[in-house]
């Protein structure tokens, strides 16, 4: 059988993000062996600039145990000419047996994954995806309200050119959330309305029901300066700040995947509101990351269950 790879969230059923939810849970929880990916070889094969990921899958691979080498782009002989193909193949003749990877271009982990004889995980394409990402605002949400099904929530701001927002659409409707986009036309268009996905152009009038917000970074890098919208404008409209905060529940909460721009996104205010939750999420992004190591290369329960009941 392919080995599994995580390319996006639809990659997994609702039951495989639940199963990798309560796996992450139990990390944090108590920690593993550090045995769980012995003499597992993984390649950190990142392309683009990574504070946060990057440092979290480091982490994460050495907290069970693999064996694993960066390989910076520089490094790699992708830029000589070779094609993915003949990487992926000298990489799998060595005996690597996963590859965590980011890239500007969309699309990237899954040619990647075409012809890698092992795991492939998507740590960010271009404006596609980022699987891992939506994993831990999961378990923050989860962790947060004890249930994801029929929580309100909504991601604020750069959505067309977020691979953060795409991908948690994917996890929160799986997981039975009440979804709803926020931000203006230049950065949400209304072709991006999605079946079960509300798109609202007003702030304030999302904000006296949402139990989340999810605030996103304008991906200047993404856009042609001829649709970025003006500062002013935007952080007139967008900007989490005192007067949005006194309108949010009592019990909401506030997140961001990082790296937040102050004055532009939120204020400072938003640092000591009690329901801001960026530490939490960095944190947690530990505890996916490792779940995800352990459920692609040891296997799933729920695919072994499935396995099962087919073979019964
Ligand atoms: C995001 C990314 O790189 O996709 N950050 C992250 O991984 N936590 C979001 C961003 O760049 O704005």
């Amino acid at each position: 059988m392919a080995a599994r790879s995580l390319l996006d969230l639809d990659d997994l059923s609702s039951a495989e993000i639940t199963e990798l939810l309560a796996r992450a849970r139990a990390f944090h929880a108590a920690p593993p062996p550090r045995t769980l990916l012995r003499d597992v070889c993984v390649v950190n094969l990142f392309f683009e600039a990574s504070t946060r990921t990057y440092t979290s899958f480091a982490i994460a691979e050495a907290r069970v145990g693999a064996d694993v080498v960066a390989l910076p782009p520089g490094a790699s002989s992708l830029g000589k000419g070779e094609t993915i193909a003949d990487t992926a193949l000298t990489l799998a003749a060595m005996g690597v047996r996963a590859i965590v990877t980011r890239h500007p271009e969309s699309g990237f982990p899954y040619r990647l994954a075409e012809s890698f004889d092992g795991h492939v995980i998507n740590a960010g394409d271009g404006r596609h995806a980022h699987p891992t990402q939506a994993l831990l605002d999961l378990l923050t949400l989860q962790m947060e309200f004890g249930t994801i099904a029929g929580l309100r929530v909504a991601l604020v701001g750069d959505i067309l050119h977020s691979r953060v927002a795409r991908s948690n659409v994917f996890g929160l409707c799986a997981l039975g959330a009440e979804v709803t986009l926020v931000g203006p036309p230049t950065l949400l268009p209304d072709a991006m309305v999605c079946a079960g996905v509300r798109i609202e152009r007003n702030l304030d009038r999302v904000l006296p029901e949402a139990d989340a917000l999810m605030l996103l970074r304008i991906q200047r890098e993404r856009i042609a300066s001829a649709v970025l919208p003006s500062l002013e404008d935007y952080a007139r409209n967008y900007r989490l700040d005192a007067r949005r905060l006194a309108m949010l529940r009592p019990k909401a909460i506030v997140m961001h995947p990082g790296p937040y721009n102050r004055g532009v996104e939120l204020t400072e205010d938003v640092f000591a509101f009690p329901g801001w939750r960026y530490a939490q999420q960095v944190s947690h992004g530990v505890y996916v990351r490792m779940a995800v190591l352990d459920l692609l290369v040891n296997g799933f329960e729920s695919a072994r269950g499935a396995e099962r009941v087919r073979s019964a």
